[in-house]
Order: C-alpha cells, then structure tokens, then sequence
C-alpha cells in the first residue's frame, strides 16, 4: 500500500512575508503523516524560514531545484549540500520549466537526482510529453526514454523511495487537465518502465503523481487511479484555503 504524496510546488512565487502567513494558515490543520504526505515546494529564498515555520507540523518542505555538485565554483547556483543542511526533505527535479528555459538535461537530472540522495533528501523528478509528442503517439517511448535516463546508476533501494511525478506539459498552468484515464495510462508507464529497470517490488514500492491543473474539485478523480499515488500542484496549491481542500480530499 502506498501512502499519497501531495505537494504543492509554488514556482516563482509569493514573498517571505506571504510564504510565513500560508503557513501561520495551514500549518495546524495538515492531516497526519500517518494517512498522506503533505509537501510544499517553496522558492530557494525562504527555504530556511519555511523549514523554521513547520517545525513539529505535518509539513514538509521542497526545494524546486538543486545543483549536481554539493559545493564550489558555481555562481548562482543553489547547493543540495546546504540544503540538506538546512533541513530541507524534498527537492523537485527535471520540472518541465526548468528543462525548457533553463536547457536542463536528462543526464543533468540525473547527476542531481544523485547529489540529492547523497544530501539525505528525496528527490521528486518530473517527466512529461509536449502536446506535439502526445498528438504523434510518441509518449510511452518519450516518458520510458525520460524515466530511464534519470533513473541511471541508483540502487532498488533509492528507487523505491523517490517520487515521480508525470506531468504533461500541455496540462501545465493551461486549466486542460488530462484525462484520469489518460493520466493513470501514462503512469502506468512510468511503472512498467520501473519494473522493467529493476523488479516488480521496486516498481509497486516507488510513488507516482500527476500533475497538471490538478485542483480541489477534480483531484479525487486522479487519486482514484491504480498507477496514481498523489499529485503535484502549482496554481491550487497558491491559497491555504485551496491547498487544505486538496490534502482533505486524499487523507
Ligand atoms: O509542478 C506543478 C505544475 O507544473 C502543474 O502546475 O498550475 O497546472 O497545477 P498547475
């Protein structure tokens, strides 16, 4: 049985002042880890606030991105060592977004989905069609292609314990969510592909979410679905309000 993952990742947005108010709201009313794991994807700036702010809460912490290498010449870059540090428990990798404006690789993915585990942390990695590739019937081999590359090199272990999440990219921010179906076929890619690297009890054991204008009212259509385990939200995961009813809809 598989505990549900829900995670909000907020991109770029919101201040520190807004970040510690969202948690001041939600933080006593997250649902027991026992039943869901409730996850917000914060930017780098207020990591360490937000860390502060849910200490002895049911909240856990994302970063959107981290580095391969854990220290040195790196200007700008953002360190999974110092995050790891800091206390932080997830990190999202291989976002559509930062493949598309920030040219990340597979094989960048790949050394980062490493550095993260070496750090103590657990890495969400991010796959997805664009609609091109979807309407070509090119998904299963883009997503098998995607999942192969950044799986390179970990152990069953490391595996079992990660976090993918498919996220169609023409699902993203648009309001044009995929279907459940369509969503939980894709998934189930995910999964064979898994199965197919490592073993059956690697493939039943790692946690699989959609994302792509996942909100409060359809949430429990995706949750219903065998290959799917949890989600990762953006634009619904902005107001407590919003992010509480997508936790409450799952626990
Ligand atoms: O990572 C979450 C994301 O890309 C989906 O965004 O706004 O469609 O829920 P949104």
């Amino acid at each position: 049985m598989r505990k549900p993952i829900i995670a909000g990742n907020w991109k770029m947005n919101k201040t520190a002042e807004e970040a510690h108010a969202f948690i001041e709201a939600v933080k006593n009313k997250i649902p027991s880890n026992d039943n869901v794991d409730s996850v917000v994807g914060a930017p780098t700036l207020f990591l360490e606030k937000m860390v502060e702010d849910t200490k002895g809460t049911e909240l856990k912490v994302a970063a959107q991105n981290s580095y391969f290498e854990d220290s040195g010449a790196f200007t700008g870059e953002v360190s999974p060592y110092a995050l790891g540090e800091l206390g932080v428990d997830y990190v999202i990798l291989g976002h559509s977004e930062r493949r598309e404006y920030f040219h990340e690789t597979d094989e960048d993915v790949n050394k980062k989905v490493h550095a993260v585990f070496r750090n103590g942390m657990t890495p969400i990695v991010c796959c997805g069609e664009t609609l091109e590739q979807r309407e070509a019937g090119e998904t299963a081999e883009w997503i098998k292609g995607q999942i192969t590359n950044a799986l390179k090199d970990l152990t069953e272990g490391q595996v079992s314990n990660l976090v993918i999440a498919y996220e169609p990219i023409w699902a993203i921010g648009t309001g044009k969510s995929s279907s459940a179906e369509e969503a939980d076929e894709t998934c189930g890619v995910v999964r064979e592909t898994v199965a197919d690297l490592y073993n059956r009890a690697v493939s039943d054991a790692v946690r699989i979410q959609y994302g792509g204008s996942v909100k409060p009212e359809n949430i429990a259509e995706y949750m219903a679905k065998d290959n799917i385990d949890g989600a990762l939200v953006g634009g619904a995961s902005l107001e407590p309000e919003s992010f509480l009813k997508l936790l409450e809809a799952v626990k």
